[in-house]
């Protein structure tokens, strides 16, 4: 396949897509494609048709408490620049900005995100906030938070919103908050937002809609691998799977084969048995006093907590303790 010239951090996207793919899928034991490869520009607009479903009350939680308590974070923060891992489409993040702004000091927002789709829709949100620079940054979420805090001029936010570090496990996690850490100084703050452990069936369903969306944004990975690299996954072979893992707190996405059969990639082959799964995401359910632990652990204090009365989901503001 030919894929349209591209940005260089975006083409090394590719190569690591092609790379990931072929090992994930020909691996010994449990198949898998890691989650960042469900947004292309189709996946994104997926994500953001499931963050409207009735079962994903997670959105909507964490939007409640953007809404009631964006003033008091702005006013905590103090931030004049806010950097953003994993901006999708930016809705909730106009809540944020457009209360720090009202502080009366400009702010310099920094979207860094995977989707370049995801990106342009992140433009369009923010477009128009009075007193708000917007930049976008495409790539990994480590990759470009020192550059974007290069010429910072006083106190940083960084977002970590919806649940996104749930798609990392314990050890990685714990990295990525490090990561953020070190590139922050004493006075600037994180906002991370968890979605809390419930009862097993609500959290299920807001993975498994009944109109198929999740089931959509899933496959779609196969879809993706098809466009781009030129793979042969039969769609129509494979259905959506999710399921919570009691031992880990993870709800996982798997795609399972229907049947027994060969998928074929450039260069590769890998046989996959009816009802055999690639593993495509976990998406962890945080206690609170885990999530303490997370940030104690990666050099964070807990400066203040909400939590939504509806549906458990926890959004913190964390402070940089000294090192
Ligand atoms: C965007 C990673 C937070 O894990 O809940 C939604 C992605 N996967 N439905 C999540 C997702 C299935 C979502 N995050």
């Amino acid at each position: 396949m030919t894929a349209a010239p591209r940005a260089r951090d975006a083409l090394s996207v590719d190569d690591a897509f092609a790379a990931d793919v072929r090992a994930g899928l020909t691996a010994a034991g449990q198949k898998r494609l890691a989650p960042k490869y469900l947004y292309d520009a189709l996946g994104s607009a997926l994500f953001d048709a499931i963050t409207q479903l009735p079962e994903y009350g997670l959105w909507r939680a964490e939007r409640r408490l953007l809404e009631r308590h964006a003033a008091e974070m702005a006013t905590r923060a103090a931030a004049t620049h806010v950097i953003e891992l994993g901006s999708g489409s930016a809705s909730k993040t106009t809540l944020l900005l457009t209360a720090a702004a009202a502080r009366g000091r400009s702010v310099d927002y920094c979207a860094i995100d995977i989707s370049a789709a995801a990106l342009a829709s992140t433009r369009l949100a923010l477009a128009g906030i009075a007193g708000v620079h917007v930049r976008t940054l495409e790539g990994l979420f480590d990759a470009g938070i020192d550059g974007a805090l290069a010429a910072r001029r006083g106190p940083v936010l960084v977002l970590l919103l919806g649940s996104s570090l749930g798609n990392f496990d314990a050890t990685a996690s714990r990295a990525l908050l490090a990561r953020v850490r070190a590139s922050l100084r004493p006075g600037d703050h994180l906002l991370l937002g968890n979605d809390l452990r419930k009862a097993e069936p609500v959290m299920l369903a807001a993975y498994d809609d009944p109109l198929g969306v999740t089931a959509a944004f899933n496959l779609n990975v196969l879809a993706r691998s098809n466009r781009e690299l030129g793979t042969d996954f039969t769609l129509r072979t494979f259905r959506h799977r999710a399921r919570y893992n009691r031992d880990t707190h993870n709800v996982e996405m798997h795609v399972e084969s229907l049947v027994d059969q060969v998928v074929h990639g450039p260069g590769w082959e890998a046989t996959l048995r009816a009802g055999e799964t690639i593993h495509t995401e976990n998406s962890h359910k945080y206690a609170e006093d885990e999530i303490d632990a997370l940030l104690d652990a990666s050099g964070f204090r807990v400066a203040a907590r909400w939590v939504d009365a509806a549906w458990p989901f926890a959004s913190t503001l964390c402070a940089v303790k000294p090192a």
